[in-house]
C-alpha cells in the first residue's frame, strides 16, 4: 500500500466522517446543556426571588445565590418541601437569610396574593428568577382552568 493510499482510502474518510460527527454530538450536548454562570460577584444588600426553587436549578440556584450573600426568598407551593430545602440552603451556605413563601403558579389569586404580600413585606427585589415550570404541559391552571405552557 502507498502513502498516498492511506490519506484517500476508505479508512481515512471513515475516520474523518467520525470525528466530525463525534465533534458534532460533543457540540450539541454543549449547545443543549446550555450556558454556565460561573460569578463569583458578592450580593450582600440585593433581594433576590426564585419560583420553585424547594428542588433541582432553582434549589442550586437559591444555594449559589445565598453562597455569595443575598437575601433569597424562595417562592413554592409545597410549604414543606420548601421549608426542607431553606433549612439545607441555610446550612450549607451559612446565610440565615433565607424565606420560603407560598406560591402557586397555577392559581392566578395565588399569583396575586403572593404578590401583594411580598410587597408588604419586602423592601426592595433585585433579582428575579422565574425557574417554576414543567416541560411536559398536561396539567391546568386552578382559576379559570386553562392549560399550562
Ligand atoms: N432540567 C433541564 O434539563 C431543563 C432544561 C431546560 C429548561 N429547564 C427548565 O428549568 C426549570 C427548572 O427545571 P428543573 O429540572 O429544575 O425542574 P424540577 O426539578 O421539576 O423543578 C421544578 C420546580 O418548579 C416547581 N413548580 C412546578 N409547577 C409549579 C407551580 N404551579 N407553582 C409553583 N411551583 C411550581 C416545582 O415544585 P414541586 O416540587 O412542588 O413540584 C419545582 O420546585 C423549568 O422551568 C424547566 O422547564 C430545565
Amino acid at each position: 500500500m502507498k502513502l498516498e493510499d492511506l490519506s484517500t482510502g476508505p479508512l481515512a474518510k471513515y475516520g474523518a466522517a467520525g470525528a466530525v460527527t463525534a465533534i458534532s454530538l460533543l457540540l450539541l450536548r454543549r449547545w443543549i446543556a446550555g450556558g454556565v454562570c460561573r460569578s463569583k460577584a458578592r450580593l450582600e444588600g440585593k433581594t433576590v426571588l426564585i419560583t420553585g426553587a424547594n428542588t433541582g436549578i432553582g434549589k442550586e440556584t437559591a444555594r449559589d445565590l445565598a453562597g455569595r450573600g443575598a437575601r433569597v426568598v424562595i417562592a413554592c407551593r409545597d410549604l414543606a418541601k420548601a421549608e426542607q430545602a431553606a433549612a439545607e440552603i441555610r446550612s450549607t451556605t451559612g446565610n440565615g437569610n433565607v424565606a420560603v413563601r407560598w406560591l402557586d403558579l397555577a392559581s392566578l389569586s395565588s399569583v396575586r396574593q403572593f404578590s401583594r404580600e411580598f410587597n408588604e413585606r419586602e423592601e426592595r427585589l433585585d433579582i428575579l428568577i422565574n425557574n417554576a415550570g414543567i416541560r411536559c404541559p398536561w396539567q391546568g391552571t386552578a382559576h379559570p382552568p386553562r392549560k399550562v405552557y
